[in-house]
């Protein structure tokens, strides 16, 4: 079974989901998360299980508690801080009974949001208060705000889902539509140089495949493009000329054992002929996503049977960096110390 990582960011939501004032809830690493944004703007989430009778905290309401802002349980009213989590209120009482609310906190998960994204952070103790470490760093810089997000939920743990999102040899049979890379383009070798990044590893900057006709046409002859990958699971692609940038974050969110949450944000800037396209833009990437999502439910018919599966030299090689980064990051909190990145520079070769 896939070990789930901890004391690490995952993604929570896009900055438009949450509204103010209101909040909903969404399964993340096993455990019911409510997740919102409170009348002063500020994103929050919280297990989202009343610690006094378990009814969900995400069916109350957002609301002030003598200054603070604070979420309700529809049950009997107990509120809790949204940014602390500590109760702040229990109605029922009166003077004489000894319960001390402020004794009473439902687990809050730290978040942060930038360039529309809000991450939570997931401490391997649930009762941890101390300030998470920096979230990840992208390198977005000057994009704000996505063109565009799509989601979808897949049928896979999380190691399966991460394994089929980095794995180059299926895209001329998965991905084979005509605009992107037509039967008839043939296989061609691909070198490429990895290298070592934070938690992870990047594709050095190099041109995009000759076969990509996309590629091509929206960004006509001087392009660049770079992959990275990071753990738990983010991987953010660039694409870029000398003036125009297209920037690809997924992210990869275990809902619980057997099922993976993947929410594709895609920005860009001075790139007029993609905000010309943007409408075809996005059923193109639901359609890209919806062929892997086929195949996963493909691959569980044989899963089922819990057979072994082969890795094979080159063109799984960054699966096997996958299970040795979360192996290392494992072994680095156990024996509390810092963790280092296992792999090292390497030309792969193969045939897609
Ligand atoms: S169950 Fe939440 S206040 Fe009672
Ligand atoms: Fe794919």
């Amino acid at each position: 079974m896939s070990e789930l990582l901890r004391d690490l960011w995952y993604f929570a939501a896009t900055s438009r989901e949450l509204k103010r004032g209101a909040m909903f809830r969404r399964e993340i690493m096993g455990e019911p998360v409510v997740l919102g944004r409170d009348a002063n703007g500020a994103a929050f989430a919280l297990r989202d299980i009343c610690p006094h009778r378990a009814v969900p905290l995400s069916a109350g309401r957002v609301t002030e508690t003598n200054g603070a802002q604070t979420v309700e349980c529809p049950y009997h009213g107990w509120r809790f801080g949204t940014q602390d989590g500590i109760c702040k209120q229990i109605p029922s009482l009166v003077d004489g009974q000894p319960y001390e609310a402020s004794r009473i906190r439902v687990r809050r998960f730290p978040t942060h949001e930038s360039n529309g994204v809000v991450l939570l952070f997931v401490a391997s103790d649930p009762r941890a208060i101390e300030e998470p470490p920096p979230p990840p760093e992208f390198g977005l810089a000057e994009l704000t705000q996505p063109k565009f997000v799509i989601e979808r939920t897949f049928a896979a743990n999380m190691d399966n889902a991460v394994v089929g999102l980095m794995d180059p040899a299926h895209v001329p049979y998965v991905h084979n539509q005509w605009w992107w890379r037509p039967p008839s383009t043939g296989k061609k070798l691909k070198q490429k140089r990895f290298i070592p990044r934070e938690r992870g590893w990047a594709i050095e900057r190099h041109q995009p495949a000759s076969n990509s006709l996309a590629y091509k046409w929206l960004f006509g002859g001087d392009v660049t493009t770079e992959i990275s990958f990071m753990l738990p699971g983010f991987r953010w692609e660039v694409v870029e000329t000398p003036k125009a940038r297209l920037f690809t974050l997924t992210f990869l969110t275990p809902e619980n054992e057997n099922s993976t949450r993947i929410t594709q944000v895609t920005y860009w800037r001075d790139a007029l002929l993609l905000d010309v396209l943007k409408p075809i833009l996005i059923p193109a990437g639901r359609e890209f996503l919806d062929q892997d999502g086929r195949m996963v439910d493909l691959q569980n018919t044989g899963l089922a049977y819990a057979p072994s599966m082969l890795w094979i030299d080159d063109i799984d090689v960054q699966a096997k960096w996958y299970l040795k980064l979360k192996r290392e990051w494992v072994k680095s909190r156990e024996e509390k110390r810092d963790f280092v990145n296992p792999i090292e520079p390497t030309t792969l070769k193969w045939m897609s």
